[in-house]
């Protein structure tokens, strides 16, 4: 057991320039929890010759065993193709169907068994069970509808919808067609679905009209008519709109229908009861679907995710690491909506033959002992959510979880860093000493996780992901590309070494960016058809311990990971910069103790204007219509001028520090400094007043501050 004090890091550099890989960290080492011998007894993958198989000199060969798990209704003949990296080529020649994976060839065994469990907000309400041969009727029904309007493989539609059984129905139904779907989390704004629409070209929008949130019946249909004018600003129209109905038969928006563009699903399933839809075969390499995601830039990410490859890598990582059985009842209680979705709550479960269940409203509605009563009433066995979640339902309700009957013999963590004492909690109180945790690191852009230990061969660490994932050969490099050491106690870039089937074969229409962004920054040769020479760049700081485990401390680049969500700076602030009174915005990342990081905004105006309150308003309203909810900022500040470079570049470290009550480093090379003390007394004061004094940052956290814009 580890409880000395790793790494006599270096000191944290004090220039202007450094970055999350210059700066050395150094945190007390945690314990081990080892995986209790009843989880070892029925893991899937408990005999150490899995760590074999999966080594490099068996690299791409051993991704066959992830493969084989599915249906092909043609067997590839090369497994990794390398021709024209970094555009891989996964199981080429090969052709299977993903609807069929996830739903047909379950029939002969399991038709009655429950392939989804759905969960409605309001308690009183009935779970909606559907079995494998119910989802099969659905999805057929569906691509029926589909099919008819014109729809074939290679189309886009966008999904605009919220955690109902209707939305993987969609899924798979537009998979069954060889139809890509890119569906946008329902808490975005009808602009920021507009604008994936006009992005991916999508001439059909899929909504529904109205769904429960912290007990209010929202009105969604609203945001679709927001979005297809938003879709026409940038050229693109939609012809139709399918709104499901939350109850069929009864509309509950007060958004009128369009006529001619906008439909009822249920009136249009009426005409194709019992319809059977032949699955189309699909190259493996042919797009499953899109899931946009924030980059440094404005524009959102379309990252592509192939068919063959994504479903082979998400069926193995849900087999190994979710350790799914058949017979389980496993709930991920994240949203469709985002990666962790598709991959955990769609695709890799229902590849796999099981019972997922899924739940429509917020974890704390109508209290916090919620997730455990579902949990004790469905009898769920894994549990998947996020560290904001386990934040937040510890801050509500510490004591809940031993109120009920539940035993989990696994349990996930995803999407930001969990602070150790927040992981203890999970492991004791909900996990009740019983269930082992897979700290998961991956990203939209990785498909499936690629950072995290298998539970039954590796002991947990609280606040480390783990080693890296089966056939994922991962690497610290530094600036330079050189290799940082385990156990150095220094932090870095992490990469992979290698490519691997999860991975996303390119954003969409926007090639070059994929390999900008995620490949040009440690290729040594643009010529080379080596994998060895195109080290897959992920955007975020990480540290690896002497027993090889990592331990991921956050984004690189100018994202913002909001409650596991990441925001893009550009996008926020190019938002708030619509604000007619607006010169200049600088989106921050503020430290909070339950969704992780928060934004907060500055922006100064425009000669002949003076701060007020109304123009607060603006800047949240803008935001809000923008990009959604989830992105309001904590506190907007209007402030004189912004630090600035002499180059004219807002030093977003400064102001990040003053919101965070850290150091502001060095200002000597500032255009301006004067205006920094300004703003510390402006903000810190206000926050003094309105009792956000935060707690004092860890060297990490202080680390992820000044680190933060100093790649923009
Ligand atoms: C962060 C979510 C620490 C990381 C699946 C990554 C994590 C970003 C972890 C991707 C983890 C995800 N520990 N940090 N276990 N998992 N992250 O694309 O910064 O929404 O780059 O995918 O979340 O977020 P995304």
């Amino acid at each position: 057991m580890a409880e000395d004090v790793q790494g006599q890091a270096a000191e944290a550099s004090e220039s202007s320039e450094s970055t999350e890989a210059t700066i050395a960290v150094h945190w007390r080492e945690e314990g081990y929890y080892p995986p209790p011998p009843r989880f070892i007894g029925q893991a899937n993958a408990s005999d150490p010759a899995i760590l074999d198989r999966f080594a490099e000199e068996n690299f791409p060969e051993c991704f066959r065993e992830y493969a084989d798990l599915l249906d092909w209704d043609e067997y590839w003949h090369t497994t990794l193709d390398t021709s024209n990296p970094p555009f891989w080529k996964w199981f080429a020649g090969g052709k299977l169907n993903a609807s069929y994976n996830c739903v047909d060839r379950h029939l002969a065994r399991d038709r009655n068994k429950a392939a989804m469990i759905w969960v409605p907000e309001p308690e009183d309400d009935a779970d909606a069970v559907i079995t494998y041969q119910e989802l099969y009727r659905r999805v057929n029904e569906f691509a029926a509808v589909l099919r008819e309007l014109g729809l074939q493989a290679g189309d886009r539609v966008t999904l605009h919808m919220p955690m109902v059984p209707e939305l993987p129905v969609t899924m798979l139904a537009c998979a069954r067609l060889g139809v890509v779907h890119s569906q946008v989390f329902a808490g975005f704004s009808g602009a920021a679905c507009g604008g994936r629409i006009a992005d991916s070209g999508s001439k059909f929008l899929i909504t529904m009209d109205a769904y429960y949130r912290s007990g209010d019946l929202l009105d969604h249909k609203v945001k679709a008519d927001e979005a297809v004018e938003a879709a026409r600003k940038e050229g693109q129209e939609v012809d139709k709109v399918l709104v499901w109905r939350r109850f069929p038969g009864q509309y509950s928006a007060k958004t009128p229908m369009v006529e001619g563009r906008d439909v009822f699903v249920d009136e249009l399933l009426a005409d194709h009861k019992g319809a059977v839809v032949e699955p189309v075969s699909m190259p493996a390499e042919a797009p499953l679907f899109l899931m946009y995601t924030s980059g440094t830039t404005g524009r959102p990410k379309g990252c592509q995710h192939s068919t063959g490859g994504y479903l082979s890598y998400v069926a193995g990582t849900s087999k190994f690491y979710q350790d799914i059985h058949p017979e389980d009842t496993y709930w991920c209680m994240a949203d469709i909506g985002w990666i962790t979705g598709h991959s955990y709550i769609v695709y890799g479960p229902l590849a796999l033959g099981t019972t997922t269940v899924l739940y429509e409203g917020t974890p704390n509605y109508p209290d916090a002992g919620r997730p455990w009563r579902i949990a004790e009433r469905l009898g769920v066995n894994i549990f998947h959510t996020s560290p904001t979640a386990i934040r937040m339902l510890r801050k509500v309700g510490p004591d809940e979880p031993a109120k009920y009957n539940y035993h989990f013999k696994a349990m996930t963590t995803v999407g930001e860093p969990i602070e150790p004492e927040v992981y203890r909690w999970y492991y004791n109180t909900v996990g009740k000493g019983e269930a082992i945790i897979t700290d998961t690191w991956w990203q939209t852009e990785t498909g499936g996780f690629i950072g995290t230990g298998l539970p039954g061969l590796f002991a947990m660490k609280p606040g480390s992901c783990g080693p890296a994932a089966l056939g994922v050969y991962l690497q610290i490099l530094d600036e330079n590309g050189d290799p940082i050491p385990k156990g150095s106690g220094k932090a870095g870039n992490i990469t992979a070494r290698n490519p691997w089937p999860g991975i996303f074969q390119t954003i969409w229409g926007q090639p070059d960016r994929f390999v900008s962004t995620y490949f040009a920054k440690y290729n040594k040769d643009p010529d080379s058809k080596d994998w060895r020479d195109w080290p897959y760049f992920a955007g975020d700081g990480a540290v690896q311990a002497a027993d090889g485990y990592f331990r991921i401390l956050g984004r690189v680049d100018d994202v913002i990971n909001v409650a596991g969500h990441r925001l893009g700076t550009k996008e926020l602030e190019s938002s708030a910069l619509s604000v007619q009174e607006v010169a200049e915005a600088a989106a921050v990342p503020v430290i909070d103790d339950v969704r992780g990081r928060v934004v907060e905004m500055y922006v100064s105006l425009k000669p002949g204007y003076s701060a007020s309150p109304e123009i607060e308003g603006k800047v949240k309203t803008a935001i809000e219509t923008d990009i959604g909810k989830i992105a309001r900022p904590k506190n907007i500040w209007i402030v004189p001028d912004m630090p600035k470079t002499r180059s004219g570049k807002i030093m977003r470290r400064v102001i990040a520090a003053t919101s965070n009550f850290a150091d502001v480093g060095d200002i000597t090379t500032l255009a301006n400094p004067e205006v920094v003390e300004k703003i510390r007394h402006q903000v810190q004061s206000a926050k003094h007043s309105r009792g956000e004094v935060p707690r004092e940052l860890s060297e990490t956290e202080e680390a992820e501050i000044m680190a933060f814009g100093s790649e923009g």
